[in-house]
């Protein structure tokens, strides 16, 4: 039977403007075009792993009104199991703002609405389905006392816990210690350990200091770099695959998301890490968050 998987996080909607450049305190430009589309740091991980082939269940928390509808309507279209998912009848869904520069970059501003307000209890009647989950992957745009409740379950049940420590946020040694696998980009990594990553071997040090502090798996993702894996005591540098970027918004999401399907078919660590440097290479050759998340037949393997 297939391995369950759970992600635990955000649903947004992103509104985005292509521009020249990210504009500078103060300042107003003009853009190019504008879009709409489903978004959120969660929701863009578990669309990922569905379509690479995961079964995947998704709890987040939405508003009551028609992005939150619309998000959950996207969900069930992916094959996603969404019966976990919550509506908050208090708090809007969440909406993130994006501009994105000729060369792919991004700059995001997110009103978290109802995924601030998802809660411990919210996480404790989907405790059957997280129990008997392979893997469980969350990230920091939900309260972090859920994540650390999320952080308990997976312990008290022995279920492999991923934390994508995004967006960058101070997170306890407690918390971390419960964390099976983390994949800060270098810039959480840098948070996490008060270590500058100006190079590989500072990479290395972050990796080595996220280690001590009792986490099994360590990867940094450095963008045109690669990927440094951390694990079993023994570093290796993945490399990236190289596309020219048209927006790299979901790259990181659609990395965790990969690296989770191809775990839980038994990949080793090293080649799961490979698998989502690739995913997420296409995913930069594409506009938007979920709608570049690539599909199973895109890789080769
Ligand atoms: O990681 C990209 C995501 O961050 C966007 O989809 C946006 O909604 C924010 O959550």
């Amino acid at each position: 039977m297939q391995p369950s998987l759970v992600v635990i996080g955000s649903s947004n909607t992103d509104m985005v403007i292509q521009a020249m450049r990210i504009p500078v305190p103060g300042e107003t430009i003009l853009g190019g075009n504008f879009f709409m589309n489903p978004g959120g740091k969660g929701a863009n991980q578990a669309v990922a792993a569905a379509r690479l082939g995961g079964k995947v269940t998704f709890i987040c928390k939405t508003g009551n009104d028609l992005f939150g509808a619309k998000a959950i309507e996207l969900f069930r279209s992916e094959g996603i199991d969404t019966r976990f998912i919550v509506e908050d009848k208090d708090h809007p869904s969440g909406v993130a703002l994006i501009t994105v520069n000729q060369d792919g970059e991004n700059s995001i501003v997110v009103a978290s609405g109802a995924n601030g307000w998802l809660k411990p209890d919210d996480i404790k009647q989907a405790e059957a389905i997280i129990r008997s989950a392979r893997y469980i992957l969350v990230q920091l745009e939900i309260p972090l006392d859920t994540v650390a409740y999320i952080a308990d379950l997976a312990t008290h049940y022995n279920v492999k816990l991923i934390l994508n420590p995004a967006p960058a946020c101070a997170v306890s040694n407690e918390l971390l210690r419960r964390v099976s696998i983390i994949t800060p980009n270098e810039s959480e990594a840098e948070l996490l350990t008060g270590v500058t990553i100006h190079s590989t071997p500072s990479a290395e040090e972050a990796a080595r200091s996220l280690q001590a502090k009792g986490i099994e798996t360590v990867i940094i993702t450095r963008g045109e770099a690669g990927a440094l894996l951390l694990h079993k005591n023994i570093i290796t540098h993945v490399p990236a695959v190289k596309v020219k970027a048209v927006d790299t918004t979901s790259a990181g999401d659609v990395f965790n998301g990969a690296l989770m399907v191809a775990l839980s078919e038994g990949k080793a660590m090293e080649e799961a890490v490979s698998f989502a440097c690739t995913a997420s290479a296409i995913a930069v050759t594409r506009l938007g968050a979920q709608s570049s998340a690539p599909y199973r037949n895109e890789l080769s393997n």
